[in-house]
This record gives C-alpha cells, sequence and structure tokens, in this order.
C-alpha cells in the first residue's frame, strides 16, 4: 500500500540529495527543500521524494493543494512523567518573582503522591498534545521521583510511550537529603541507576548552582555511561558554569539550554559532536535572556531547538512556537530554525531515522497550513498543524 502526498507547495527534505545513497548521517547536514513536490510512502518509509511533475503512481492519494510538508518535528528534551501544576508560580514570576531550580521539588512533592495511572494519564495527554502539534519523536525524562521507586516508575511509565527515555535522577537533591547531598549522589548512581537504567537510553543531570556541581555531575554521568547508557546534560541554563565542558569531555549528545556560555563553551561546541540544544520557550516563560544562537551558529556549532516542555520553567509542547521564538528573538533563519526543530533533534538524539525526509526515512510528516515552512514564524500562535503522520500513518 503506497501513499503519494502531491502538489506539496514546498517540500523541506534537510539534505536527502545528500544524505539518501550513501550516509544516512549526512542526511541531516542542512536545511533543503523542494519547491511544487511530491512524496511517496511505502511500509512506512519514506520511498520517493522530487518534483510533482515526475511523481510516479501510487494506491492512494492525497492533494496537499499548495501546503508546506515537512518532516515530523523531533522534539529532544521533555520532562512529562510528573504531577501537579505550577500556574501561580508562572504568575508569580510575571509579577517579578525570580526562577529558582528549587521550584522543582513542588513537582516532586505532587509526583510522589501521584499513582501510577495519574503520571500515565498526564503523560499521555502531553503526548498526543505533542503529536496533534507535529513532533513525531520526543524524549521523556524522569526526574520528579527522586526516589528509587518514583524515578524507577517515572521511566517505566515514559518508556511506554517513547524509546527515548532520560534516567534524570540528578535534577535536583530531595528534601529528604538537606543535610548531606553525599548520600543523594551515591542513590542516584548506585541502586536508583540500577533500577532505571534497564528503562532508559539516556542519562541526564542538571549542572546548575543550586543542583549540581561540576564534581557531583561528573560522577553521575560517568555511572551512567558505565550502566550502558548515553550523555546529556542540562548545561549552563542560569550561569556560566562548568556544564558544557563536561558535557563535551563525557562525549555527551546534547548540552541542553546554553543559554550562558564563555567563549571557551562555544569553542568547544564548535570543535565537538556534542550538540547544542536550545529552549527559547524557557527564556520566553522565565523572563530570562535568549541564548545566543548566532555565536554558536556562525562558530560552527550543531544546533538543536527543543520545548523542554515541564511543569515548572517553560510548559508549552509547541515546536511552532519555539521556532517562531528562535527566529524573532534569537535572529535564527527560519530555514536555521526549522533544521533545528526537526534534523538538530534527531542529531541530539542521535537519530538517523527521523529529522529528515531522505529515501528510507521514516515517514514522519507535518503538513501545514501555508506554502512554506517559513510560516511557522511568520505565523505565530497559529494553529498551523493541517496533518501529521507517524511511521506513514496518519495520526492527525
Ligand atoms: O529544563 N533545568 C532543570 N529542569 C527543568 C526545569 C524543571 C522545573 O522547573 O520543574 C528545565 O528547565
Ligand atoms: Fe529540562
Amino acid at each position: 500500500m503506497s501513499v503519494l502526498i502531491t502538489n506539496i507547495g514546498e517540500l523541506t527534505t534537510n539534505g536527502q540529495e545528500r544524505g539518501a545513497a550513501t550516509d544516512p548521517a549526512a542526511a541531516l547536514d542542512g536545511f533543503a527543500a523542494i519547491a511544487d513536490a511530491a512524496l511517496v510512502i511505502e511500509q512506512g518509509r519514506v520511498a520517493w521524494t522530487g518534483p510533482a511533475s515526475r511523481a510516479p503512481a501510487a494506491d492512494e492519494i492525497v492533494d496537499a493543494e499548495g501546503r508546506a510538508v515537512l518532516p515530523g518535528f523531533v522534539d529532544s528534551h521533555a520532562h512529562l512523567v510528573f504531577a501537579g501544576e505550577r500556574g501561580a508560580e508562572f504568575a508569580a514570576r510575571m509579577a517579578g518573582q525570580p526562577y529558582r531550580a528549587g521550584g522543582i521539588r513542588s513537582t516532586v512533592a505532587a509526583t510522589r503522591q501521584a499513582t501510577d495511572g495519574q503520571l500515565r494519564a498526564n503523560l499521555r495527554r502531553l503526548a498526543a498534545e505533542m503529536l496533534a502539534q507535529g513532533i513525531t519523536t520526543f524524549e521523556c525524562k524522569s526526574g520528579y521521583g527522586l526516589t528509587v521507586g518514583d524515578e524507577e516508575r517515572s521511566v517505566a511509565i515514559a518508556a511506554e510511550v517513547t524509546p527515548e527515555v532520560t534516567y534524570l535522577g540528578a535534577h535536583v537533591v530531595p528534601p529528604e537529603f538537606d543535610g548531606g547531598p553525599a548520600g543523594y549522589i551515591d542513590l542516584v548512581c548506585g541502586s536508583m541507576l540500577d533500577a532505571c537504567a534497564p528503562h532508559a537510553r539516556w542519562v541526564d543531570v542538571f549542572c546548575e548552582q543550586g543542583a549540581f556541581s561540576r564534581d557531583e555531575a561528573a560522577a553521575v554521568l560517568a555511572a551512567g555511561i558505565a550502566a550502558g547508557l548515553e550523555a546529556r546534560v542540562h548545561a549552563n541554563q542560569l550561569t556560566a558554569g562548568p556544564g558544557v565542558q563536561l558535557a563535551v569531555e563525557v562525549g555527551a549528545a546534547s548540552a541542553d539550554h546554553c543559554s550562558n556560555l564563555t567563549d571557551a563553551d562555544v569553542e568547544a561546541l564548535a570543535t565537538s559532536a556534542t550538540v547544542a540544544t536550545l529552549l527559547p520557550g524557557v527564556e520566553f516563560s522565565t523572563r530570562h535572556p535568549y541564548p545566543d544562537a548566532r555565536r554558536l551558529l556562525d562558530a560552527g556549532a550543531t544546533v538543536a531547538l527543543a520545548t523542554d516542555c515541564n511543569p515548572g520553567s517553560c510548559f508549552t509542547s509547541s515546536m511552532p512556537l519555539c521556532i517562531a521564538l528562535a527566529v524573532r528573538e534569537m535572529h535564527m533563519t527560519t530555514q536555521e530554525a526549522v533544521w533545528a526543530g526537526t534534523a538538530g533533534g534527531a542529531r541530539a538524539l542521535r537519530r538517523t531515522d527521523v529529522g529528515h525526509l531522505g529515501i528510507g526515512a521514516r515517514a514522519d510528516l507535518v503538513m501545514i497550513e501555508g506554502p512554506s515552512h517559513a510560516y511557522l514564524a511568520y505565523r505565530p500562535g497559529v494553529p498551523l498543524v493541517a496533518a501529521v503522520w507517524r511511521a506513514g500513518e496518519r495520526v492527525a
């Protein structure tokens, strides 16, 4: 059963010509688009792309009527296993209160009290919200349980909805360890890791003042890597701390936030395979200065965009919002921002099957109300997603 989507105003492929035949990873190396295009889906994969005038026959035809089609968004950073909400904290922040890492603890208290069913229902609601807005791949972190049992159930429940599960036992030190955080690090690197590693692909740590120091973060990442997990780091969010350097040193797939960088940090990212993942929804929702995306891009770093959807610092599940902020506030071009929210996210998750529409890629597609990718930033706040396919199946 093949499906031909034709009469596509602009098909964003992200470099499929370079990547299709030889190295699938190369398919992710730059924004690319075909005007007046068509695409064929077969067995859940992209089977053909090119000018609509040369499209082959197929079992079923979808007329895009000039709309743009893009790869499904790849959200490489989200915290979706939690209970409760922090709307009052947001309102207080907008009235002048600062954002502090410690706010995480109120979500920890609510999460510990929730049943598995409540956590699962909240997660599934958010995952559905993402999918309806075109996010076809997402990463999901633990980090609001912070006991062995609560972290284990967090990663297990996350693994029901995504393969990109991240163990974030080192999100903050929970209140019961206030007297001795060293004991908490031992737990995170010991029995909590043992319980969580079978359900997770990634290990993450919040390296920040008020969360974990460089040495503590290094210990957590080393233990996770020894347990077979791959590293990613919450780095340089609130201060120009050691997170980025640590991420690069341990070969992390991604250093996330990157809102306060030294020249050495930019250089380290530009000369390594570690992706700089920017989360502009956080700066929007905390009223902090946006990260300097141009400095990173101009230095040659690989930049991804992600939502960081979480109940505290940024409760959006909208990649189009992040793209619009990246363009308007961070001076990324529309092409750079769309690439960063698709192929960049795939890079940050070390995935070569998503984030692009090269031949053989998973047929994850977003069709938008508008003739080009630029509409995602040109029409901010407007629900533009007209249709979504995941692995070739129409899901929205
Ligand atoms: O990515 N930085 C640490 N963690 C989250 C915030 C979580 C929260 O405020 O609940 C973040 O911004
Ligand atoms: Fe985060």
